[in-house]
């Protein structure tokens, strides 16, 4: 049944590793950081992990479980769990172009963390005030050439781990980069919690102000919840499918969702102290990680040595991310075309940097593809994998495949019940927000 020749993990930590390093990416430490702040802070952040746990985590488990149950990527997990071609085809085809559509322009703000790398090594944030601050950001988003250098070389690295294959690559480089980017974090978390306005900060993050809270901001929640878990394009699913038949999906997905949102809350105790501490504004928006820290952290002893740290963990954090975009893809056309491994992963790479390009080289392009993949995409994606999940697929298998070796085996009722009604109703509140009906 199980054809010989596909690749495994070589552990279930392996597994994790990689799965946590898709997860673990720009959203955790750009995103979730600033609408943490735009939305006020705490009754957020406890919102947000409701919306992990009951959301999040029981759709990471349905993805993990269609990939490990078909053993195929995205396009064909659907048509061999749907017994044929089907319009379920449907949901697989459109994770393989949302894949493509979110890596286009993820690269660009992946390509600006290595400039500012860069930069950091070069110590150029030195005696840098605000207004030199935003005006460095300016001009890189005013070069296109300078962002898409950068863009291109980010690619090439993401490509050539995917080259090296699952276990060589993927899963090696993961065991190196996780590990890494959670110590780097570490160290500066434990360097902004000894700042004057790390009290300030831990209030904002864990005090309930629920005053703050509106019902845009719960749906910008569950939206997030999906992004930041890699959800609802297929990633999760090329992922489960690599898992060996033996180890236990529940508490893989568990610890893979329990990593990402470890990192999301430390990204916020490192930040959020050095925000308050200088005197910034919590809800600064997008312009926190590139505009306001390097400059407040270039004030700080060691300064160059912290923002090396920084931005060597956003590099890690992406480039795993991306890893796992560019894996959907390549994984695809390997199954549909019988394509050599190193042939698929440079065709991504090359038709990636084609088109992102011109993300990087028009700010509109930049917007317009991230709402289609945000608003659009991953709530459909999302909405599609848990009603395929738990109306179309096969009692038998799902059962089988839930409760292999697990411990949590006696919550597949809850599990199933969950993704049948909850769940899709839960994704339809967001979608139906997100694109203004309601
Ligand atoms: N989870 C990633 C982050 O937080 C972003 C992301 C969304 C992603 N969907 C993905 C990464 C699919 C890889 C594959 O930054």
């Amino acid at each position: 049944m199980t054809s010989p020749k596909r690749a495994q993990w070589n552990s279930r930590t392996g597994f994790i590793l990689a799965a946590a390093g898709s997860a673990v990416g720009l959203g955790n430490v750009w995103k979730f950081p600033y609408i943490t702040g735009e939305n006020g802070g705490g009754a957020f952040v406890l919102v947000y992990l409701v919306c992990i746990v009951g959301v999040g985590v029981p759709v990471l488990m349905a993805e993990v479980l269609v990939g490990r149950g078909s053993r195929s990527s995205c396009v064909g997990a659907f048509r061999k769990l749907a017994g044929g071609s089907s319009p379920w085809l449907g949901v697989g085809g459109l994770a393989v172009f949302t894949s493509f559509a979110l890596m286009s322009y993820y690269s660009t703000v992946a390509g600006w963390s290595l400039h500012y790398t860069y930069l950091s090594l070069k110590n150029l944030f030195a005696d840098v005030d605000f207004a030199q601050a935003v005006q460095h950001f300016d001009e890189l988003r005013g070069t296109p050439a300078l962002g898409i250098a950068w863009q291109v070389l980010f690619t090439a690295l993401t490509v050539l781990v995917v080259v090296a294959g699952v276990q060589k690559g993927i899963e090696r480089w993961a065991r190196i980069m996780m590990p890494g980017l959670l110590l780097l974090l570490l160290v500066l978390m434990i360097r902004a919690l000894t700042m004057p306005g790390a009290g300030q900060a831990l209030d904002f993050l864990f005090g309930m102000n629920w005053d703050k809270l509106t019902a845009a901001g719960v749906l910008e929640a569950l939206g997030h919840s999906f992004f930041t878990l890699s959800l609802g394009m297929g990633a999760m699913i090329t992922y489960g499918s690599y898992l060996r038949p033996r180890d236990d999906i529940a508490s893989a997905s568990l610890a893979t969702a329990g990593a990402d949102t470890l990192v999301a809350i430390m990204a916020s105790m490192m930040l959020f102290p050095i925000v308050f501490s200088f005197g910034m504004e919590p809800g600064a928006g997008p312009g926190l990680l590139f505009v306001t820290l390097p400059q407040a952290i270039a004030q700080m002893a060691a300064g160059p040595l912290l923002s090396l740290a920084f931005f060597v963990m956003l590099v890690f954090a992406a480039l795993t991310s991306a890893i796992s975009m560019v894996e959907v893809i390549a994984s695809q056309l390997i199954e549909s075309f019988g394509m050599a491994r190193h042939k698929a992963a440079l065709l991504c790479g090359v038709t990636i940097i084609a088109v992102g390009a011109f993300a990087t080289a028009s700010g509109t392009w930049f917007d317009a593809v991230d709402y289609l993949v945000s608003n659009w995409c991953l709530p459909l994606g999302g909405l599609g994998i848990a009603l395929f999940t738990a109306w179309r697929v096969d009692e038998a298998l799902r059962s089988r495949e839930f409760r292999s070796g697990s411990a949590l085996a006696r919550f597949y009722g809850t599990w199933l019940w969950t993704l049948k009604y909850p769940v899709p109703a839960c994704i339809l509140l967001v979608f139906l927000h997100a694109v203004g009906v309601v």
